[in-house]
């Protein structure tokens, strides 16, 4: 489920507050419509530091070698860099954003600087919803993903992995690259996962909803995969968006 904030004054933080403290829970994902027209960026983190009392965690992983310590992130369409996701503008396949951590922020804030002017819809599979869908459709998937062990790592210095079951109780932990598939029973299963949720995709069980520009997208990233469509693109910056990441 998506839930909608559209408020523009003062008094309306309160409601705000109120909805982002819903969004924790992990059974919906917010949308601030407008938000950058309440706060610019610097002003959102005052307000989660200070109304909120989130802490943030300013960890970016931007290559395999490379940890910058920054607290927005720009995720930006850039032609020179297609070939990765993060300036790329191709179809995202559905994960979560911190699962290589082991301590993970909970919460993720995308901050809509600019849509694209065609496309770039946001992708979510709630994780109750995917469960309930496993278990009817792929319960032996379902039981591997709570039972196999893997390890999921973009930082190769050693400093940042997460040892975990893909499915945790109620969490999930999800990067198709970057899972390590050194066995084959691990390459089998995440295989056969990706392709379910290249599946269901297709089908109303992952809800796609399209931001505008100065939108704010929250949710807490370990109970909801996201992705994102592809989107039209000519120019670099044609499409650009800023991730921060909250404990709560
Ligand atoms: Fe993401």
């Amino acid at each position: 489920m998506i839930l909608f904030c559209n408020k523009s004054n003062e008094d309306s933080l309160t409601e705000i507050k109120k909805a982002i403290k819903h969004s924790t829970l992990g059974s919906n994902a917010l949308v601030i419509k407008n938000g950058l027209k309440i706060y610019k960026l610097n002003g959102w983190v005052s307000f989660l530091k200070n109304q909120m009392k989130f802490k943030n965690d300013d960890r970016q992983i931007v290559s395999e070698d490379n940890i910058e310590r920054t607290v927005w992130w720009a995720i930006r369409y850039d032609k020179d860099r297609e070939s990765v996701y993060t300036h790329s503008k191709t179809k995202q396949p559905l994960h979560n954003d911190n699962s290589w951590f082991s301590d993970p922020a909970e919460m993720v804030f995308l901050a809509f600087e600019k849509q694209a002017l065609k496309g770039g819809q946001s992708t979510f599979y709630f994780l109750d919803r995917l469960i309930y869908d496993l278990e009817k459709e792929e319960k032996n998937l379902l039981d591997d993903l709570r039972h196999e062990e893997v390890i999921i790592r973009k930082d190769i210095t050693g400093k940042y992995f997460n040892r975990t079951t893909i499915i945790k109780n109620d969490q999930i932990f999800w990067n198709y690259y970057r899972t390590i598939k050194d066995r084959p029973r691990i390459k089998q299963m995440c295989k056969k996962f990706f392709l379910f949720l290249e599946k269901k995709e297709k089908t109303k069980s992952v809800i796609k909803y399209r931001c505008n520009t100065n939108d704010i997208l929250c949710f807490n990233d370990s109970k909801v995969l996201h992705g994102r469509l592809g989107f039209s693109a000519l120019e670099s910056g044609d499409r650009v968006l800023h991730q921060s990441m909250w404990y709560l």
